[in-house]
């Protein structure tokens, strides 16, 4: 049996532990919003955050985020109340087909909390490992950066109060 915890609430598999992240996620947790790609750690669609990093599941064996903490696009925002990347996300009309996008917004969430303000050159870096096949790297960039640092700390401490306040009530 494994433990970690799923976007805040604390699960157990008893999956194999050799099998990929990615499979434990999307077939026994039945969340689908983190794609399958290549299957080797090279295309970035399957992208989750591992203890707030980014990492690529299809090549994680699930045993090794036992006692971890794992975030997918689902745990980032909800429709109600949107990541200030998922909102970038809309306004710049960034998707095309829409089957990388989850991994994208990944991995942008993860340089962000890192450097919530990045040059143009931090971007490109952060993203290399994401692939897109329609090619809308230039609307993925221009909506990362254009995801404040100011607006990024309001929207994160006013979803950690929202949370505090859940859990104490
Ligand atoms: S599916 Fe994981 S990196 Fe491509
Ligand atoms: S939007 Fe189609 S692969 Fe990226």
């Amino acid at each position: 049996m494994i433990t970690f915890t799923l976007n805040g609430r604390e699960v157990t598999t008893d999956d194999d532990p050799s099998t990929p992240l990615l499979w434990v996620v999307r077939d026994t947790f039945k969340l689908k919003g983190s794609k399958f790609g290549c299957g080797a750690g090279l295309c970035g669609a399957c992208t989750m955050h591992l203890d707030g990093s980014a990492i690529r599941t299809c090549v994680t064996p699930v045993g090794a985020v036992a006692d971890k903490a794992v975030t997918t696009i689902e745990g980032l925002g909800t429709p109600e109340d949107l990541h200030p990347l998922q909102a970038a996300w809309h306004e710049h009309s960034v998707p095309q087909c829409g089957y990388c996008q989850s991994g994208q917004i990944m991995s942008a969430a993860a340089l962000l909390e890192n450097n919530p303000n990045p040059s143009e050159a931090d971007v490109d870096a952060a993203m290399a490992g994401n692939i897109c096949r329609c090619g809308c790297y230039p609307r993925i960039k221009k909506a990362i950066l254009s995801v404040s640092a100011d607006q990024l700390a309001y929207e994160v401490k006013a979803k950690a109060l929202n949370r505090a306040e859940e859990t104490n009530a």
